[in-house]
């Protein structure tokens, strides 16, 4: 309980610092996305004005003979930030005002708006004075609103519906819209999403004509009985009417219920029955899916079926429109998404724009829809004064909750309510557990911030590692010091709502997760954070574009390029974590042993047989396809797996490597992809990769002209040993490299318990590795070069050597690496570098690919023969760090335009990665347009890589994928190629 003297003399605040929800508006209730009722969307050109304070204009504006003729133009919906007024400014956890709460600082930025708006012909019959209301879908932070000079109310909570009665105030022309918005408010204090603080109305704005005997509310309930497949409906409305269901044949009254044989909806099969709500006043029309939502037995289940998550955390972000997205970015979203295998969203950290809901019904999406609310700055304060616990914010609480489940409590896509993020614990959560559970006993509840589960249904937790994600599938994790609430909660099911964050190269281990998902019934999946990058467009004087995070608008508070980290570049681009994740989460599993000639397939989805895909397989030799053909697979049910042979192996021409890729696809063409769209896939080794073989005699080792040795087509300096020319090609001399510019993950999060390895590599000078040449000894068909690889100020070393032999066309070289002192860190990156000539352009290779992998990424990655220009083998990670290389690369080529070139193999496969600039200037680059092309293409040889992980804000780099510093040998031949040489042997 608060201090009595404490208490806030509320109405002495101004309306926007009191914690008071909103004042004048209407009950929450369904949003509907059209009905038969007239509507007029008042988005457009509005006139607009900013004051630095909240009270440094006079509301005189809002009265028609304010003259705004001195008024900037600025679109509605939008951010104003975004239009050249003020700036964006990002920040985590912090608030970037003091924790005052509910006070906010006297600079407050407040946009006045401006619009004059018509009645359309035939609005309500042609007569005003009917009754109307006007929308506002989602306006940051806080709102007081006029019409026609008369003063409405006043709302907060950014991100959730506020409607006014406005009827009689209209006419038919010349109506004139005043809307007073405040960047901060109370609300603020409840809206501390980890993303860029972005005033504005930012969502639609609309008149809804209201006629008499109009639909005010109503309430779908849709539920499945999976036991005998019926379904049953009952619509709650208000004023009552009928709803009819013409496939069902269904005529019904609002109230009624009615049992008939349904198919069910669900994500996999997002069946949905049209039909209209009719009352007095208004029709309606509705898309209802069947479904019921349950926890049985531990397991959240839909339809009598255990789910599986395979999800994604969305915030709504577009680069240049800020939170402000448009319907057709909504359905790209969505669409990228089923593309993806992704089948579930977690809203976070708010409700989405409400069309979005209707998307996921109609695509078929699992929902967690999440309250507006985070008081994660409160943290920081040791929770002191957090509002989930001071009654006196429990309206403003309970207002949300309100608004989001009245909103869309209609959408058989959401499965589940969030209260809310990141809040800590209190009895304000409690408060909104228990009204939304009486107002919709039919879904159950999430929130991930009270460990006790209290008040949710689902134990969910963020960034919990691999081995606790174990334990919590045994239901064996560490109990909860109240013997019920254990009991409780380890009778839940689990999911993880945020982890694999996907910020920057990554994030890794995604593979590891999905085995416990799909090893452990409890386990029911989880939702990548997150995912999109929030970079703000930008571009240079000369219009290149590059991409704005935290601290490049002058914050004086920010957490830099935390905002970016999703699946998807700004642009939408899918980064290679989303081609990553798409191959860990495929619901058809392939296996089976391609030596023997069989594949076993496994469906793995939780309600579709396979009767939409089709199956193919192919048979390649050293990546090029010998033989393909159709696989009969039959229609398995969810669950079901059967082993199959495959045809006999064609004769190949020439020997070599041979593998079976069998790949699973759409047979025809869905709402989200088209017939061929790939689904899964795996390849299954036949015939091993041949080791390296040299041809003809050894070469002698000779001395050249110059400084220079000379074996086979090579050429070294005398005094280092190191390789200077190759059949004429000049070379940067290859050398020992430990060095990769560290990765959001390697650095990992200050509050990271365990080691952050990027930090401990710069401690250890690992960025400036000297290399003492100990040896250079001629034999007579070798040369071998013993160097020192160390750090300054350090006793560790590489002990390397280098032994070059040679034979008619080509130069091999065998590295030896012997760790010297005891390495406290697993190492970046273990292999050669060298540099080539900048005209070596484009790449080709036999490996994995197309995209970048890294051991802990690689799932993704395929065996075959890629082509692309070096420039196309970056990654462009907002905040540049290691990227690009490729896996289990047999042989790689780089060449010219004229054809001629370079070619490495390699014993085992290598990573390769080309790039024109060094890691040393991708470490230095701050952004993308950092990054300039310098004088040499350079090229990483490496035998080993270092994981990923995802310690930016989750566990760091699983043990089988660190690359421990230890003694490692390799072998790497090097030759140039021909013009069209048919090089490849
Ligand atoms: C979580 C939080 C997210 C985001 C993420 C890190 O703690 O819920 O909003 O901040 O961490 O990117």
């Amino acid at each position: 309980m608060s201090n009595p003297q404490d208490v806030l003399a509320e109405r002495d605040l101004p309306y926007y610092e009191d914690v008071s929800p909103a004042r004048g508006t209407l009950p929450p209730r369904a949003w509907f996305a059209s009905s038969d009722a007239a509507r007029l969307c008042l988005n457009g050109i509005w006139r607009f004005r900013l004051s630095p304070t909240a009270t440094a204009a006079d509301d005189s504006f809002a009265h028609r003979e304010f003259d705004v003729s001195g008024w900037d133009e600025l679109p509605v919906p939008a951010h104003w930030v975004l239009h050249g007024h003020g700036s964006p400014a990002y920040t985590n956890t912090p608030y970037p005002f003091p924790v005052d709460p509910p006070h906010l600082p006297t600079e407050n930025p407040t946009g006045d708006h401006r619009f004059t708006f018509d009645l359309p012909p035939g609005w309500g019959g042609g007569e005003t004075g009917q009754a109307a209301v006007l929308r506002f879908d989602g306006v940051e932070s806080c709102a007081r609103v006029w019409l026609n000079g008369q003063e409405l109310g006043t709302f907060k909570g950014s991100r959730l519906p506020h409607e006014f009665e406005v009827g009689g105030l209209l006419r038919p022309r010349g109506n004139l819209l005043a809307v007073r918005v405040h960047q901060w408010s109370s609300g603020s204090y409840l809206e501390d999403q980890d993303q860029w603080w972005l005033p504005g109305i930012f969502r639609d704005v609309t008149l809804l004509h209201r006629p008499e005997g109009a639909v005010r509310d109503f309430f779908v309930h849709a539920s499945y009985d999976h036991a005998d497949g019926t379904g049953t409906l009952r619509v709650e409305a208000e004023p009552g009417g009928r709803v009819t269901v013409p496939e069902l044949g269904l005529d019904l009254a609002t109230g009624e219920s009615a049992t008939v044989p349904v198919e069910p909806w669900s994500a996999e099969i997002p069946r949905l029955y049209d039909a209209v709500l009719e009352t007095d006043g208004e029709r309606v029309p509705l898309r209802i899916g069947f479904r019921t939502v349950a926890v049985q037995g531990g397991v959240l289940k839909v339809n009598g079926r255990r789910i599986l998550f395979r999800g994604v955390n969305r915030h709504e972000f577009h680069p240049e429109h800020g939170r402000a997205v448009d319907l057709e970015t909504m359905r790209r979203d969505l669409l990228l998404m089923k593309q993806h295998n992704i089948n579930a969203v977690r809203t976070s950290h708010y409700p989405p724009h409400p069309a979005f809901l209707d998307l996921c019904d109609e695509l078929g999406l699992w929902v967690i829809d999440e309250c507006d609310l985070e008081t994660h700055g409160f943290h920081a304060v040791g929770w002191r004064g957090n509002p989930v616990d001071d009654e006196r914010w429990t309206p403003a609480l309970l207002d949300r909750a309100a608004r989001m489940v009245e909103r869309d409590k209609n959408h058989p896509s959401v499965v589940l309510w969030s209260l809310g993020n990141e809040c800590g614990t209190g009895r304000g959560l409690t408060a909104m557990a228990r009204w939304i559970r009486e107002r919709d006993p039919a879904r159950p509840l999430h929130y991930e911030g009270d460990l006790s589960c209290a008040d949710v249904d689902v134990y969910s937790r963020m960034y919990a590692d691999h081995a606790e994600v174990e334990r919590i599938g045994r239901r064996a994790e560490a109990p909860w010091a109240d013997g019920e609430l254990d009991a409780r909660r380890r009778a839940m099911p689990f999911i993880l709502c945020e982890y694999a964050h996907a910020m920057g190269n990554g994030p890794g281990g995604l593979s590891e997760y999905q085995r416990l998902f799909e090893t452990y019934e409890r386990c029911q999946g989880g939702f990548v954070w997150e995912w999109i990058d929030h970079g703000i467009a930008r571009h240079t004087g000369d219009g290149e574009s590059w991409y704005a995070y935290g601290g490049d608008f002058g914050e004086e508070l920010h957490d830099g390029n935390f905002v970016c980290d999703g699946l998807l570049f700004p642009d939408r681009t899918p980064s290679p974590g989303l081609t990553e994740y798409k191959k860990v989460i495929e619901p058809v599993r392939i296996g089976g042993d391609g030596r023997a000639g069989t594949v076993r397939i496994a469906n793995g989805y939780d309600f579709a047989d396979l009767s939409g895909l089709s199956f193919h397989w192919s048979y390649e030799v050293e990546g090029l396809a010998v033989g393909h053909g159709e696989l009969a697979v039959p229609p398995l049910g969810p669950g079901e797996s059967t082993e199959l042979k495959l045809p006999e192996p064609p004769a190949p021409e020439r020997p070599g490597e041979a593998l079976w890729t069998v790949r699973a696809v759409l047979a025809g063409d869905t709402d989200w992809a088209g017939a061929g769209h790939e689904i899964a896939w795996a390849q299954l080794p036949a015939v091993p990769h041949p080791p390296l073989t040299s041809s003809g005699a050894p070469a002698l080792l000779r001395q050249g002209e110059g400084n220079l040795f000379v074996l086979g087509r090579g050429a070294f300096d005398t005094a280092t040993g190191e390789l200077r020319y190759l059949d004429g090609f000049e070379i940067v001399p290859p050398r020992l490299d430990v060095w990769r510019a560290p990765t959001d993950n390697d650095e990992g999060a200050e509050w990271q318990p365990d080691a952050r390895h990027g930090t401990i590599w710069r401690r250890l000078g690992l960025h400036r590795m000297r290399h003492r040449v100990v040896s250079v000894r001629e034999g007579e068909t070798e040369l071998v070069v013993r160097t020192r690889v160390a750090p300054a100020a350090t006793d560790l070393g590489l002990d390397t050597a280098f032994r070059w032999t040679a034979d008619g066309t080509a130069l091999r070289l065998d590295v030896s690496v012997v760790p010297e002192g005891d390495w406290p860190c697993p190492l970046p990156r273990l292999g050669v570098r060298l540099g080539v000539c900048t005209s070596l352009g484009l790449a080709e290779w036999y490996g994995g690919g197309p995209g970048e992998a890294y051991p802990d990424t690689r799932a993704a990655s395929r065996i075959g023969r890629w082509t692309l220009p070096v420039d196309a083998l970056q990654t462009p990670y907002v905040r540049p760090q290691e990227n690009g290389a490729r896996a289990d690369v047999r042989w790689a080529e780089l060449r010219r335009e004229d054809g001629m070139g370079l070619r490495v193999e390699g014993a085992p496969a290598f990573w390769f990665t080309a790039r024109r600039w060094t890691s040393e200037d991708l470490d230095a680059a701050a952004h993308t347009t950092d990054l300039r092309p310098g004088g040499a293409v350079w090229v990483n040889l490496d035998h080993g890589l270092h994981g990923i992980g995802s310690q930016s804000c989750g566990p760091g780099v699983l043990p089988q994928h660190r690359l421990t510093a230890a003694p490692a040998d390799f072998s790497l031949t090097f030759r140039t190629v021909e013009p069209d040489a048919g090089s490849r042997p």
